[in-house]
């Protein structure tokens, strides 16, 4: 495959610094020979420091799990790339589900972080997916098409060619519930054509689309396998060296 799997590990609110430093070290010493996948766990912004430093000098990655587009002002509970950026920060999510539910994140604004992500050399995992609700109403096409063209509004080919997708139907997140295999290749290969329509087939074939949603250790090579799934993005099974390991174990196994 030339597209090189990028398997991540969103933490969302969970875990201490100190218990965040902890998984990263059990991480990085069970997935040390993995080469045939790039790995990054997102802790909270008051432990990512601490896991940074614990990771130096191994295979996985530690970003953050969300960036603001202002560079600095009135904007109560956010973090600015210049922020970032004087600690070394290189990943960023950008636009989860939970962040669009919650807390008010559009398309736009998903637009605005995701370039000022880019243009701080910061590689946004831009999230993406459809409810069940829109599923079922026979939209998903409709929503995921316009979370594109309206979150990736902008971008050269250059940057899209360095921005990471997650695909996460909304439904499968946290449920146990996960898109079988060929309900995600085909959600997968969508986007994948909407990136040509939008950027070109060279830069739609280049672009790392992950999966996300209820991944484990006992999903992840099936779902990888698909043609058009480049990896994952994980919650509940990222949490755990073991789980997370076992995970990203079976996952290169069939890389
Ligand atoms: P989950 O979460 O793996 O716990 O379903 C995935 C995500 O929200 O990124």
């Amino acid at each position: 495959m030339s597209r090189k799997p990028f398997i991540a590990g969103n933490w969302k609110m969970n875990k201490t610094a100190a218990e965040a430093v902890e998984t990263v070290k059990g991480l990085a010493a069970e997935v040390a020979d993995i080469k045939n996948v790039d790995i990054a766990v997102f802790p909270t912004f008051l432990s990512v420091l601490a896991a940074k430093e614990a990771a130096a000098g191994s295979n996985v990655n530690v970003g953050v799990q969300g960036v603001h587009f202002a560079a600095s002002g009135a904007y109560t509970g956010e973090v600015s790339v210049d922020m970032l950026k004087e600690h070394g920060i290189t990943h960023a999510i950008v636009g989860h589900s939970e962040r669009r539910q919650y807390f008010g994140e559009t398309n736009e604004t998903v637009n605005k972080r995701t370039l000022a992500a880019l243009d701080a050399g910061i590689t946004p995992f831009t999230c993406i997916g459809e409810t069940l609700e829109e599923r079922e109403s026979g939209n998903m096409e409709k929503v995921l098409e316009s979370q594109l063209r309206e979150g990736l509004a902008g971008l050269t080919a250059d940057q899209m060619e360095k921005t990471i997708l997650a695909y996460e139907p909304v439904w499968a997140i946290g449920t146990g519930v996960t898109a079988s295999p060929q309900q995600a290749q085909d959600a997968h290969a969508f986007i994948r054509q909407t990136l040509t329509d939008m950027f070109g087939t060279d830069t739609a074939e280049k672009v790392i689309i992950q999966y996300g949603g209820s991944v484990k250790a006992g999903n992840v090579a099936e779902l990888i396998g698909q043609k058009d799934i480049d990896g994952a993005l994980v919650g509940g099974a990222s949490l755990k060296v073991e789980d997370f390991s076992a995970l990203l174990k079976n996952a290169s196994a069939v890389c």
